[in-house]
């Protein structure tokens, strides 16, 4: 009775793990170290005191999948594994496909091949593209405006399509909106390669002074004060989500085996909201310069939270500064992450 948990090794990952390990569950990750580093699985078990399986294998191996998944008797799978980086999906869209298409095609195979049905994905409000109104509601019409977002729209469409052939196959689709923060003891958070496209790792980085000042993109956007609005959800709820949605998937039967649910707080700050709620949890000044928009970018981005509290009994519990403290915690104890 042992959860498979791919791309466990990763930043959403990790944290998966200790929420699962805590929950009683017994946890095997399947991850290639493309992002992320196995040192991080020592510190999931440093905060649990529990044991975990770390199987280093890339998702399209499936002759490796089906070993493992029969090695450790698996019963569920959840599904993190995957390329993620916006920008690099449209300079290199086979790769994308490959790694988030074909790579959770294989998955599934698997899963078939060794009688593993469940299993929770790890899907993006990316999907929506351009808001036709807010807050977004699970129906809202998909339209994803890069590879990246295609990429996980293709595996939500599959998912569907193996549900409705098969009742045996029960899945639960998440979309999350932006996940930030870390664990509250420090010790596992997210550590990005390279220069952060996201907007809370570039803050911290400016903050801690490995970078001069943080560009702003744009601020003439129709929000109330020009900067853009994003949900950012802690990624301790985010994964306390996942766990709510295993137990969900449980009570499921029937042609009623699949859910897609959103996972946001409902909330939105902008950038300079951002800014600001970091420079009080950090007690430092995070200099900044109004860049060009960036291509792409919404003004304004959050969820409509009710099916996630109807379907999962779920929402977010930690508010902003707790988004800011504990990523700023992670930080200052681990300033090169995990190279340390
Ligand atoms: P991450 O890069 O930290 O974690 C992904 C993990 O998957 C890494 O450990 C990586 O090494 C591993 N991996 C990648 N390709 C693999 C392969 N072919 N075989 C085995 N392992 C592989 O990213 P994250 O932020 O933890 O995201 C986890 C999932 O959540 C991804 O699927 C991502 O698309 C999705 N997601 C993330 C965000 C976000 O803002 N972080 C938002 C929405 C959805
Ligand atoms: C947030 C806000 C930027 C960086 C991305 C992906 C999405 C999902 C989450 C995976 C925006 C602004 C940012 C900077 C800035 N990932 N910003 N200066 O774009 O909402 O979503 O991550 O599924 O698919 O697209 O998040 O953190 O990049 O940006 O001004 O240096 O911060 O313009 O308004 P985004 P983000």
């Amino acid at each position: 009775m042992t959860i498979l948990i791919t791309g466990g090794a990763g930043y959403i990952g990790s944290h998966c793990c200790v929420t699962f390990l805590q929950a009683g569950h017994d946890v095997v990750v399947v991850d290639n170290l493309i992002n992320s580093r196995a040192q991080s699985l020592k510190r999931v078990e440093d905060i649990t005191g529990c044991k975990l399986f770390f199987e280093e294998a890339d998702i399209r191996d499936q002759d490796a999948l089906e070993r493992i998944l029969a090695k450790y008797d698996c019963t569920a799978v959840i599904h993190f594994a995957g390329l993620k980086a916006v920008g690099e999906s449209v300079s290199q869209p086979l790769d994308y496909y490959d790694c988030n298409v074909v790579g959770t095609h294989r998955l599934l195979k698997a899963m078939e091949a060794t009688g593993v049905h469940q299993l929770i994905f790890s899907s993006s409000a990316t999907v929506y593209g351009d808001p036709q109104y807010l807050p977004l509601t699970e129906n809202h019409p998909t339209g994803p405006v890069n590879p990246y977002g295609r990429t996980k729209l293709m595996v939500e469409e599959m998912l569907t399509d193996v549900a409705a052939s098969d009742p045996k196959w029960r899945f639960g689709i998440l979309r999350y909106f932006n996940p930030v923060g870390a664990h509250a003891s420090g010790a596992i958070g997210e550590n990005p390669l390279g220069v952060p496209n996201n907007l809370m790792p570039f803050i911290t980085q400016v903050a801690d002074g490995r970078r001069d000042k943080l560009s702003v993109f744009g601020d003439d956007y129709d929000t109330r004060d020009g900067t853009g609005v994003r949900d950012y959800i802690h990624v301790v709820d985010l994964v306390e989500g996942h766990l709510k949605a295993y137990e969900a998937l449980q009570a499921r039967s029937g042609n009623d085996n699949c859910f897609t649910v959103n996972l946001g707080t409902g909330t939105g700050y902008s950038v300079l909201e951002m800014v600001r709620a970091f420079e009080r949890a950090s007690n430092k000044t995070v200099p900044l310069v109004i860049a060009p928009r960036r291509e792409g970018d919404v003004a304004e981005c959050y969820a409509d939270t009710k099916k996630a509290e109807e379907t999962l009994d779920w929402r977010a519990q930690r508010d902003l500064t707790a988004m800011c403290h504990d990523t700023w915690n992670w930080v200052c104890k681990n300033p090169r992450g995990y190279d340390d």
